[in-house]
């Protein structure tokens, strides 16, 4: 035990200094050939070996090359940097290592409260038992639309979706592929997936909306659900909430919002934020992502939903061998998702809250959306630069635009500069399409980040274009 302990210890320092040296590194790097050999290629150890081998093992091959997502110039896709507390807390939770399936132990009761939390943080009712943590948004939305589906068709798990008429699922053009996804995997088929057109500021088309539930109910198809975004990936644009509510009541339509990076925006509490998120709370079922803007450490999503008893309907299957007497009345989480043995993800969740506090999460909030409204106002006053977006919330969509080129050449450019920049190793900055053209977005969730890291990230786009 006592070479465990010291091995402990190591371990601390390992992680803490990885922290630590983060910011002064390199944002990202590529793999040396001999690590991607080590990394990829090990034959399977016959022999164990001590601990701190392992350890050492993981500080010069793993560690040495990290995603990025820990610098404050990493404004890539939706990834933010661990919090401390999340961080700290994590080995705690494995050394327990419980099933949060349920029961009577720390972990799944921890999880109560942890999920209490996010929906009191975005403002979500929540009645006892109305939403479970999960890996992410991806297995929140499956849980979303399974229990959507089984509200509206009322004996899918009987019989699936046998006899039944398609049923159709609305989500804007810019909402995330997850829904695509889950659609898929829950029978309902990709066709039957309509892609809401947007508006200029990437928002969901409501009299589109309408008109393309009329014409499915004129051609026998049910619409079952509306996915409406608060906070794309693309743009970080939010839907027209209660306006999308709206016709969800009015055809009895679920209403689904994806708030997996953007729900936490509406801590922003600007009248702005308030005006664009007013509705959310009306969702019947909300996902959101802690491992997002949030920082808890990957991972951790949650669904909400505003009635405990539909998730509860939808995947209740409770064996015998697991059936308890004088058992909780909210019974397991395993009864309102598909995973039973779960992890404990509600350690990191309840520390990174109890850490930061509600306050700090605002404070962290506000720090990035402002500094979003800085980097949109450095792109619109330089010339070579052109935004595509409003800054609502902490993405900023914009292109490389210099005068004197053509629209081939800018393309093709804007293409390339993602990797380029990339492979510079001082910033990190991902691509996407918007309105059918190449485009660059910057994610901003790092509490560290800067104005002055914003404008080197404009100047390592110039000089990525040099090396182009
Ligand atoms: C808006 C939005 N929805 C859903 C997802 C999927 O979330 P996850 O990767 O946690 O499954 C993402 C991921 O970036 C996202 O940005």
């Amino acid at each position: 035990m006592d070479d465990l302990r010291r091995a402990a210890r190591l371990a601390a320092d390992t992680a803490m200094d990885h922290l630590a040296a983060v910011p002064g590194g390199p944002v990202w790097q590529p793999v040396a050939e001999a690590d991607r050999r080590w990394l990829t290629g090990q034959p399977l150890p016959a022999a164990g070996r001590p601990v701190t081998d392992l350890l050492a093992d993981v500080r010069d091959h793993v560690l040495a090359y990290p995603m990025g997502n820990g610098h404050p110039r990493f404004f890539g896709w939706v990834n933010s940097p661990p919090s401390p507390a999340g961080v700290l807390v994590a080995p705690l939770a494995a050394a327990m290592n419980p099933s949060c399936a349920g029961g009577e132990h720390g972990g799944a009761l921890l999880e109560r409260t942890a999920v209490r939390w996010l929906a009191e943080l975005v403002g979500f009712p929540h009645p006892p038992g109305a939403g479970l943590l999960t890996s992410g948004a991806s297995m929140a939305t499956i849980i979303a639309l399974a229990t959507a589906r089984q509200r509206v068709v009322g004996d899918v798990r009987e019989t699936g979706l046998y006899g039944h008429p398609p049923l159709a699922v609305y989500v804007s053009a810019e909402g995330h592929s997850c829904v695509h996804k889950a659609a898929e995997l829950l029978g309902l088929g990709g066709r039957y997936v309509r892609a809401v057109p947007v508006d200029r500021a990437f928002r969901m088309d409501i009299d589109a909306l309408r008109r393309l539930i009329r014409a499915d109910q004129d051609a026998g198809i049910r619409p079952l659900a509306v996915a409406a975004s608060a906070g794309t990936v693309n743009t970080g644009a939010i839907d027209p909430l209660g306006d999308v509510v709206e016709v969800a009541r009015e055809h009895g339509l679920w209403f689904h919002v994806d708030g997996a990076y953007g729900a936490l925006g509406v801590l922003a509490d600007s009248p702005d934020a308030r005006r664009a998120f007013a509705g959310m709370e009306l969702a019947d079922s909300l996902a959101l992502d802690p491992h997002k803007w949030l920082g808890v450490p990957v991972d951790a999503g949650c669904v909400l939903f505003r009635d405990p008893a539909g998730p509860r309907d939808a995947f209740s299957l409770v064996p015998p061998y697991l059936r308890e007497s004088g058992a909780d009345e909210l019974g397991w989480f395993s009864e309102y998702g598909p995973e039973q043995t779960r992890p404990f993800r509600a350690l990191r969740v309840w520390a990174t809250i109890a850490h930061l506090g509600r306050d700090g999460i605002a404070h962290r909030v506000r720090h990035g959306t402002g500094l979003a409204r800085s980097l949109a106002a450095m792109v619109e006053a330089a010339d070579d630069f052109e935004l595509l977006a409003p800054a609502i919330t902490s993405i900023v969509a914009f292109r490389y635009r210099p005068a004197g080129r053509d629209t081939g050449t800018a393309e093709a450019l804007n293409e390339a500069i993602p990797a380029a920049v990339q492979r510079r190793g001082q910033a990190f900055i991902t691509g996407t399409r918007l309105s059918g053209a190449a485009a660059l977005r910057a994610c901003i969730l790092h509490p560290g980040t800067t104005e002055a890291d914003l404008a080197l990230l404009l100047q390592e786009i110039r000089a990525a274009v040099r090396d182009i």
